[in-house]
């Protein structure tokens, strides 16, 4: 009698995956902060929500504080990827704190948009998380005209003051078919609602989602490299679940991986969040290989080149020191 055949055990690779053009950004920003002025170097919140990138940059002297209170009067503070409202800035400013903006330049479009519709006296619905700091962080610059909605089923509760002008934005970082789903909600009860000049969700958390649905049938888990409060990550779990994964797991690191998982599974799909080094998806990819999946097949959804160039502050110091 011939054995029963042993299952082929593989990889299916995400790309893109990992850093996007906001998260190096801000990144660099941090290091070259300590390199030019020395340890240490103030971080107002997580420069980008990553377990692993904020203890990496602690040791190398960066103090990552929840407030700018906390900031010790003339140092130097970052602000993170994830943007600040105006009163932040004018709080800094009151201290006579040295700042660095990292806030990602697809955050900050956001921010303008907000601003510009509410000087034009719109009602805004900003679709996001509340409490996440991107969202304080836009929601602080027209508090008066800014509305959260956090998914379809906030969108019955919503008044708005003219249903004539009324416009939606949204975090940069949610699930692009739950967000539609909510405009489309949004749209039926106010049907003259405008959309906003261009995406907000940006091209980072699209392209990540885009490559997990393309692989998420063919996979017994997905096993999503990123931290639990980075929301583009935890999207990537429940997009990979929606779109035919078996199981769906975040890790932060390869030895969170539960070896269970991988009871009778043959293909295993990998990706990272827009926060996530590389070298944290290579620690999963050499787990796993260790356990026979040493076969990785690559899922390439699209080509990413966007880069983004420093801070104002950083450039023209680095150029002054030559
Ligand atoms: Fe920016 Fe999108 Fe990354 S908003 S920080 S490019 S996830």
């Amino acid at each position: 009698m011939t054995p029963p055949a042993s299952p082929r055990k593989r990889v299916l690779l995400a790309a893109p995956r990992g850093y996007c053009a906001g998260v190096d950004r801000a990144v660099v920003t941090v290091e070259k902060a300590l390199e030019l002025y020395g340890p240490p170097v103030y971080v107002r919140k997580e420069i980008v929500h990553n377990k692993h990138v904020v203890t990496t940059l602690e040791k190398r002297g960066a103090i990552f504080v929840d407030e700018t209170q906390q900031v010790p009067e003339g140092a130097t503070v970052v602000f993170s990827a994830h943007g600040v409202a105006p009163v932040v800035h004018e709080e800094a400013r009151s201290l006579g704190l040295k700042t660095i903006d990292a806030t990602c330049p697809l955050v900050t479009k956001v921010h303008r948009e907000a601003v510009r519709f509410a000087t034009h006296d719109y009602d805004i619905l900003l679709i996001g998380h509340e409490g996440h700091e991107e969202v304080v962080g836009t929601s602080g610059e027209a508090p008066e005209h800014i509305t959260l909605v956090e998914g379809p089923d906030d969108v019955d509760h919503i008044t708005v003051r003219d249903p004539e002008k009324v416009v939606w934005l949204s975090q940069t970082t949610l699930s692009v078919d739950e967000t539609m789903e909510t405009v489309r909600r949004l749209r039926e009860r106010f049907p003259a609602m405008q959309d906003p000049p261009s995406d907000d969700i940006c091209y980072a958390t699209q392209n990540r989602q885009l490559a997990v649905k393309q692989m998420a049938k063919d996979c017994d888990l997905m096993i999503v490299v990123g931290s639990r409060n980075s929301s583009n990550s935890v999207r990537l779990v429940e997009v990979a679940l929606e779109h035919g994964a078996r199981a769906g797991h975040l890790v932060d690191y390869a030895d969170e991986i539960d070896p269970t998982w991988l009871d009778d599974v043959e293909v295993v799909g990998v990706t990272s969040g827009a926060s996530v080094p590389e070298v944290l998806v290579r620690g999963v990819l050499d787990f796993l290989a260790g356990r026979g999946y040493d076969e990785v097949t690559p899922v390439i959804a699209a080509e990413e080149s966007l880069t983004f160039s420093l801070p104002n502050e950083i450039r023209r110091d680095l150029k002054a020191r030559g």
